[in-house]
């Protein structure tokens, strides 16, 4: 049979025709992009709408290729539209809780954003960013979804970059930073309630169908009554070392809003991002808004790990020198409050000395002087020495802390001011409060206006001046003790985007002191912990968890805190809350970053004795503690005694907290305690360390390996006679 040869014309008829066939395949096909982590992948997929959707996050595969059979597998509602939305949009064909929603320019509320384009950047072996942009097709509005992925640390931060080029104003009527997508039989949500003194008291529940809201409308101390950290179970509450938990938390300082919606199918809805109430944001064409970031992790491995996986992701690249050290401090709030003078701090700085701490913090009452502070009432926002208490001012504390081979550092609240103050008589429209409405206190104070530029310079002078005129300044306490009532800015065109915008402020000011004072210590504080999240420990060493400070009270409220932060950013003071003693209430503190604010003049010379002792003992075993893998061993909620372990880097050093939580009569540890986290196959001492003067201990020095402690355990013999025992674990070369 003879082949015919084809005409030019036929040929060129053919390729046109696969190319037509193979673009029409194209369009008809999913493509996926999946962002990887050391053990996770979350894999999503752009249908041949142009949609663009969650089909999995997960333990990922070895073969990239088996990521688009997955989405077959899986039973995914569309009765109305797209639940796996990687990003909902409304006001088209999609009617579920939204991302993301507008007012256009013209008035219109659609929108329905579809897939452009995505880039992939590499930022260093272990960081990833993936940003990929979406479109409306009508008008010219997009969307840039930002997944940074921190490889080794399986965490994700996760924002969206709002943008347009309409001729008008947009409003956006919610906008948040992610819209997760998780697939199991049953969801467990771990999310924790609180007040003054009560911060972090756990709640975990079963998710039901419908959506459950997590949020806060408190404006500045936001956390206050709920913080932004959650952790959700798949198919049952995940225990510590097994279990599927996937850990979130806003990284922002004001009101959040986290959306956990079960779907028809059984799936979960995830939406987290700043709070709409309120706030709804008038933005400019052409300026991008950037949401706050949505950090996550997930593992398979319990909430040990992903508790692991967060510390060692805040400690590398979120929290300032998260691998440096940290000063041990005595504090005078609770010895001496308001009242003090030169002599007094002294005495104080002296007593820093003797006890062996690097630092003398001076609390809240040394300024004001019209309006002195001599309590809650008057001076707040009159950042001047007061006179009569300081006649030398701080030059004389810094001074007499040099004297005493010390360093010094003082308490600010830069973004309050009491009614009573001249800051308030000179500046009344820098104040947070309704012109027409009377004015309604927290302690006796109002929220200065941080989204008007000069108010964020205002704050930003406190601490800037306070660092120049004394260099040798070395750390501020950085506090916040109200929330927002009757929310109205003198300064905004726009009212509802002043929620939004006072945390900008906050943040811009914070950036510009980071950028000149990159590492002195902070501390954050917010009248005990009210406003702990990512978006604020960005700028700050470490935070105050809570002004209940009673040590079996704090062995609960550091635990739940110790999810999600690590320890070397927990300030733990030994006050005298709580009827322990001394050694029960300093074994406490010295579970994250130890201080004291007793009174140490007063104290029997053991209990000195032990206190020093204390100190140089936590300096031993600080880079387990600070910087290495923390272990739950026995919970507080569910045991008699309560265990908690860190382990170095090296896992050559480990020291175990034991503590009695329920003293009923015979309570005790009866059984030896598994410890986790050291090499099998080294040796290691095991001895009781931290005694108190002249007791000796129940617990024999002895040499076992890795494997008999993790297998066998340590038991030690906690009972009412010895309600707080310290081990510490060495290996033996
Ligand atoms: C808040 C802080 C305390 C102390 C006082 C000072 O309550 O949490 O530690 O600094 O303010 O007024």
């Amino acid at each position: 049979m003879k082949i015919l040869p084809i005409s030019k014309s036929i040929a060129s008829k053919i390729i046109f025709l696969i190319i037509v066939i193979s673009t029409l395949q194209a369009r008809a096909q999913n493509t996926y992009i999946p962002i990887e982590s050391k053990d996770n992948a979350m894999v999503l997929q752009v249908s041949p709408e142009k949609y663009l959707n969650t089909v999995y996050y997960g333990n990922k595969l070895s073969d990239k290729n088996e990521y688009a059979s997955i989405a077959q597998t899986y039973r995914i509602n569309r009765t109305t539209s797209e639940y796996n939305s990687a990003y909902t949009s409304s006001g088209t064909t999609n009617l579920l809780e939204p991302a993301i929603s507008v007012t256009h320019a013209d008035g219109n509320k659609s929108l329905d954003l579809k897939y452009v384009d995505h880039t992939v950047t590499k930022i260093n072996d272990d960081v990833n960013l993936v940003s990929i942009r979406l479109k409306d097709s009508v008008y010219d509005f997009e969307v840039t979804l930002n997944y940074q992925t921190y490889f080794n640390e399986n965490v994700t931060e996760q924002w969206s970059v709002i943008k347009h080029h309409e001729k008008k104003d947009v409003v956006l009527n919610k906008y948040a930073s992610a819209n997760l997508y998780l697939q199991a039989g049953s969801y467990w949500l771990k999310h924790y309630h609180g007040d003054w003194a009560k911060e972090m008291r756990p709640e975990e529940e079963q998710l039901t169908h419908g959506i459950k809201i997590l949020d806060s409308k408190l404006g500045a101390r936001a956390d206050l009554f709920q913080p932004p950290v959650f952790m959700v179970s798949l198919n049952k509450p995940a225990g510590e070392d097994n279990g599927e938990v996937l850990y979130g938390n806003l990284e922002w300082s004001g009101n959040f809003r986290i959306d956990l919606e079960v779907d028809p199918s059984n799936n979960l809805r995830l939406i987290a991002g700043i709070n709409n109430y309120a706030a709804e944001y008038t933005l400019k064409p052409n300026v991008e808004f950037a949401t706050p970031k949505f950090v996550y992790t997930l593992t398979d491995k319990g909430k040990g790990e992903a508790s692991r996986n967060l510390q060692s992701w805040a400690r590398k690249y979120k929290i300032v020198d998260g691998n440096g050290p940290r000063l041990t401090l005595l504090n005078n709030w609770e010895s001496t409050y308001f009242n003090f003078n030169e002599d007094k701090l002294a005495a104080i700085l002296k007593d820093t000395k003797t006890l062996g701490v690097d630092l003398f913090l001076l609390d809240d009452g040394w300024f004001g002087n019209k309006y002195p502070r001599n309590d809650d009432h008057a001076g707040l926002g009159d950042w001047e020495v007061n006179k009569t208490k300081l006649p030398d001012g701080i030059a004389f504390l810094t001074k007499t802390a040099r004297e005493e081979g010390v360093k010094f550092g003082i308490w600010i609240e830069p973004e309050m001011v009491n009614p009573k103050s001249e800051l308030y008589e000179k500046h009344p429209d820098w104040v947070v409060k309704q012109p027409q409405r009377p004015e309604y206190y927290m302690r006796n104070q109002l929220v200065l206006d941080l989204s008007n530029p000069k108010v964020q310079d205002f704050v930003y002078g406190i601490a800037d001046n306070l660092f120049t005129k004394n260099p040798e300044l070395a750390y501020i306490k950085w506090d916040c003790n109200s929330i927002m009532y009757n929310a109205y800015s003198a300064y905004e065109t726009h009212q509802s985007n002043f929620y939004t915008d006072y945390v900008k402020g906050l943040y811009r000011v914070l950036d510009r002191l980071r950028a000149k004072y990159p590492k002195v210590p902070m501390m954050l504080c917010s009248g005990g912990g009210g406003r702990v999240d990512y978006g604020a420990l960005q700028y700050f060493t470490e935070y105050w968890p809570s002004d209940n400070t009673e040590p079996l009270e704090r062995i609960f409220i550091q635990w739940e805190y110790s999810y999600f932060y690590p320890a070397l950013a927990s300030s733990n003071h030994v006050t005298d809350w709580g009827k322990q003693p001394i050694k029960f209430r300093t074994d406490v503190a010295m579970m994250g970053k130890l201080g004291f604010d007793v009174v140490i003049s007063k104290l029997k010379s053991e209990d000195l004795a032990f206190c020093q002792q204390a100190v140089n003992t936590y300096k031993q075993f600080s880079e387990a503690i600070w910087h290495g893998d923390q272990y739950r061993l026995q919970s507080p909620w569910d045991n008699d005694v309560a265990s908690v372990m860190y382990v170095d880097s090296t896992k050559g050093s480990a020291i175990m907290f034991n503590y009695l939580i329920n003293t009923r009569y015979g309570t005790g540890t009866h059984l030896p305690i598994r410890l986790k986290g050291l090499d099998p196959n080294k040796s290691y001492t095991v001895s009781e360390i931290n005694l108190y003067p002249g007791n000796r201990s129940s617990v024999a020095n002895a040499t076992f390996t890795g494997k008999f402690l993790m297998t066998v355990g340590v038991n030690p013999d906690v009972n009412a006679g010895r309600t707080s025992v310290l081990i510490g674990v060495q290996e033996k070369k």
